[in-house]
């Protein structure tokens, strides 16, 4: 075989690799999804080299970062809340009474993302014209370089900084019609710091709505039937996840392929498997075809060293009764073809438990990250049809 067609042969080879994901019928514009999912790939293979020869990881977030800029609608501007990054959007028109604001949380396992990032920033300009709101998009200090509990606390701090009468005045706010949001780990980031603030004595001000999308809600058990489905599925596979997980706590791999293992947690925990025991929290049809076996537990080692995994503000599943009782109206959006589709549904059984209100959209069609395939960038029909549903809710009911 001459060099040419070895190399021939050799690139068709690579090609099929990465082309090759089976997508579900059910979701639309697959070409598309599958040529975004192998450019994400690849780049992720590309940044994985990189890190391991030494250099930088470079990230795709970074390309994708845009400028705060102003326009005759809206007033855009990177500041500090509490010493934390945040965008801001100030509707430009004068307006006689109070307007309501979103304060967001952006995703990315953690790890990466930014309030800066085309689709959050085109979210928050959304925002603004459809519900004439003042919008906050803040950022947090990101592993490996940061872990747990800097990102919670990042974000804390900034809705702090927020949530003060002054604050709201300066910008314009109505203190009881405030929401708080975010998508994927932004959805951890929100149900967590939101438990925390219905028991802060300090904070008077609290939110009216809270909303989480695709949320990753526990760190417990790595066996879902979600994680079992989708555990190739596009955007997030289930080594991806249990990787951002692992990495939020630390870069030690023994906790990593402890996770891998689903044998992380001490026996000493096993009191906290009833709040993600996904056999009596999750609806029939998702349990489907699935059969539920008790958790297998390690040494203790690795929850003396990292006890991020078993606290509740990384895990806000694991929340006492008595905590998500006092919870405002929350806002549930899961996807089907998501390996974190189950963290979500079981928190909406929680809550319904707890009696709080609750609204849950369950997009038959969707995948992780849905809401930011919506945007003008890559312009995904279904993730536009949903970030179309989701600003109609908020403006109906914040
Ligand atoms: C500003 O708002 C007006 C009225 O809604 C709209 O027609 C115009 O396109 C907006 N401008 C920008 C830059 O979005
Ligand atoms: C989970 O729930 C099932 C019943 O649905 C029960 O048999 C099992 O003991 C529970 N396991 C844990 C660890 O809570």
């Amino acid at each position: 075989m001459g060099k040419k067609s070895l190399c021939l042969l050799i690139s068709c080879v690579l090609i099929a690799y990465y082309s090759y994901t089976p997508i579900p019928d059910k979701i639309e514009q697959q070409w598309e999804l599958m040529m975004i999912w192998n450019f994400m790939r690849i780049q992720m293979h590309i940044s994985t080299l990189l890190e391991m020869l030494g250099f930088r990881p470079f990230v795709l977030s970074d390309l994708l970062k845009v400028p705060p800029i102003s326009d005759e609608n809206v007033t855009v501007t990177d500041t500090l809340f509490n010493n934390v990054p945040v965008r801001v959007f100030v509707p430009k028109q004068k307006s006689s009474t109070l307007r309501r604001a979103v304060f967001y949380v952006h995703g990315g396992g953690w790890a990466t993302g930014s309030a800066a990032w085309g689709p959050y920033d085109e979210l928050g300009r959304w925002m603004v014209e459809r519900l004439d709101a003042v919008v906050v998009l803040t950022d947090y200090r990101l592993s490996p370089q940061y872990h747990f509990p800097t990102q919670f606390e990042d974000v804390y701090d900034a809705l702090r900084w927020f949530l003060r009468k002054k604050v709201l005045a300066e910008y314009g706010v109505d203190p009881s019609r405030i929401c708080i949001a975010g998508d994927s780990a932004g959805g951890n980031l929100v149900a967590a710091v939101n438990q925390k603030l219905l028991n802060d004595p300090e904070i008077k001000i609290k939110v009216k709505i809270q909303s989480l999308i695709y949320p990753v809600l526990q760190a417990l058990d790595m066996d879902l039937p979600s994680h079992r489905e989708n555990i190739h599925m596009v955007i997030v596979e289930k080594e991806h996840l249990v990787e951002f997980w692992s990495r939020y706590f630390t870069s030690d791999k023994a906790l990593l392929e402890a996770m891998v293992a689903n044998q992380h947690t001490p026996v000493e925990s096993s009191h906290l498997f009833k709040f993600v025991n996904w056999s009596t929290l999750l609806p029939e049809r998702f349990k489907k075809g699935h059969v539920y076996t008790t958790p297998i537990h390690g040494p203790s080692e690795l929850a003396k060293k990292y006890p991020g995994f078993l606290d509740v503000r990384a895990s806000p599943l694991l929340a006492d009764h008595s905590i998500l009782r006092r919870l405002p109206l929350t806002h549930i959006l899961t996807c089907q073809y998501d390996v974190v589709r189950d963290d979500g549904l079981m928190y909406l059984s929680r809550l319904r438990a707890a009696d709080v209100r609750v609204v849950h959209e369950h997009v038959e069609d969707g995948f992780h990250g849905i809401l930011s395939f919506g945007s003008s960038l890559i312009n995904f029909r279904a993730g536009k049809r949903e970030v179309n549903k989701y600003l109609k809710w908020l403006k109906e009911n914040l």
